[in-house]
């Protein structure tokens, strides 16, 4: 097994968000390498029980492994967290947590092809048993197509231009792109030079992923299946790291708080609005890393943990 490091974000956090309690059930719907769940299964002792769900073989390996000391408390499934109400009973668990985007170690690894800083094939499928990869869309869409995905998915401001230059690039050699560093090194060609310090693939990254794997859609389901397993007075955690899965997260929680009165966006956004409120917001604002997590994990820096609770 290839080393798997991540450091699990806003842990204090999250166990006070969760309030993790003896006997209880949780279900960890982003198991990644396993440090929430350690955490949680520690908090839990002598009898809680914890569910542990992800998309990646690799990362169930890995969580597996760091999990050894609390055998026969947890259990492990690779699965998509959209179905989590297909395999746990409704109104089984005392707290669900998502951890969203990749780990660490998905982004270290090359051959995950999920960053453009190393060499890797254009892949970033959580799950490799999904025949769909980054390489498909990039050489496969339409310029219209792309740009609408690097725009919408990406808040890509130069999508158009990189669309087109794209399309233009893969038109000259039959197999395309193929590697990582092949597409960040068009996009550095042609960025517009401003003095902002984020790599100018980051966002065309960021949207061939969310893309790839489905992630609003993913978080969606997953966020009204969490409303089902939870018990009332359960509570649910959701870290995220980006605007768009930020957005999803708080029209959810606008819809299922607000019931009937909830906004039209939350409606727009696909959630149905229930008749009588569901959840209660336990912190109105997002909770964000502390300054000395930020020094100490860098990664964390963009990560916004929203909390709430069943009624
Ligand atoms: C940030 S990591 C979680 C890290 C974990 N909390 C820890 O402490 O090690 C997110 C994990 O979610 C998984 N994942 C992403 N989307 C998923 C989905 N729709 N269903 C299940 N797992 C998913 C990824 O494969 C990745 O392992």
């Amino acid at each position: 097994m290839a080393e798997y490091f991540h450091k699990p974000v806003l842990l204090a956090e999250v166990l006070a968000a969760l309030r993790p309690k003896p006997g209880g059930c949780y279900l960890d719907a982003t198991v990644g390498g396993g440090g929430h769940a350690a955490a949680i299964l520690e908090a839990i002792a002598p009898d809680g029980r914890l569910f542990g769900c992800d998309r990646d073989a690799a990362a169930l390996e890995a969580a597996q492994a760091r999990l050894s000391g609390f055998t026969g408390r947890f259990e492990l499934r690779r699965a998509n967290f959209a179905t989590i109400a297909d395999w746990l009973p409704p109104e089984s668990c005392d707290g669900v947590l998502f951890d969203l985007g990749p780990s660490s170690a998905q982004f270290d690894q090359a051959e995950r092809g999920f960053s453009f800083l190393r060499d890797g094939p254009l892949d970033m499928r959580f799950d490799k048993n999904q025949t769909l990869t980054a390489a498909d869309f990039v050489n496969c869409a339409t310029e219209e197509e792309l740009e609408i995905l690097f725009r919408e998915l990406g808040g890509e401001r130069a999508a158009r231009k990189y669309a087109r230059a794209i399309v233009r690039e893969r038109a000259l050699s039959p197999a395309g792109f193929q590697t990582t560093r092949q597409l960040a090194s068009l996009i550095e060609r042609i960025a517009p030079r401003t003095c902002a310090r984020l790599h100018p693939a980051t966002k065309v990254f960021l949207a061939l992923r969310v893309a790839v794997n489905d992630e609003v859609g993913s978080l969606r389901r997953g966020l009204e299946a969490a409303l089902k397993v939870l018990k009332p007075g359960g509570r649910l955690a959701v870290i995220t790291f980006h605007s768009l899965e930020d957005r999803v997260v708080k029209e959810f929680g606008r819809a299922w708080t607000h019931a009937r009165a909830g906004s039209a966006e939350a409606e727009a956004a696909g959630f149905c609005i229930p008749a009588t409120p569901r959840l209660r917001l336990v912190v109105r604002k997002p909770i964000v890393p502390s300054s000395a997590e930020v020094r100490a994990n860098p990664r964390c820096r963009s990560a916004k943990l929203r909390v709430f609770e069943k009624v």
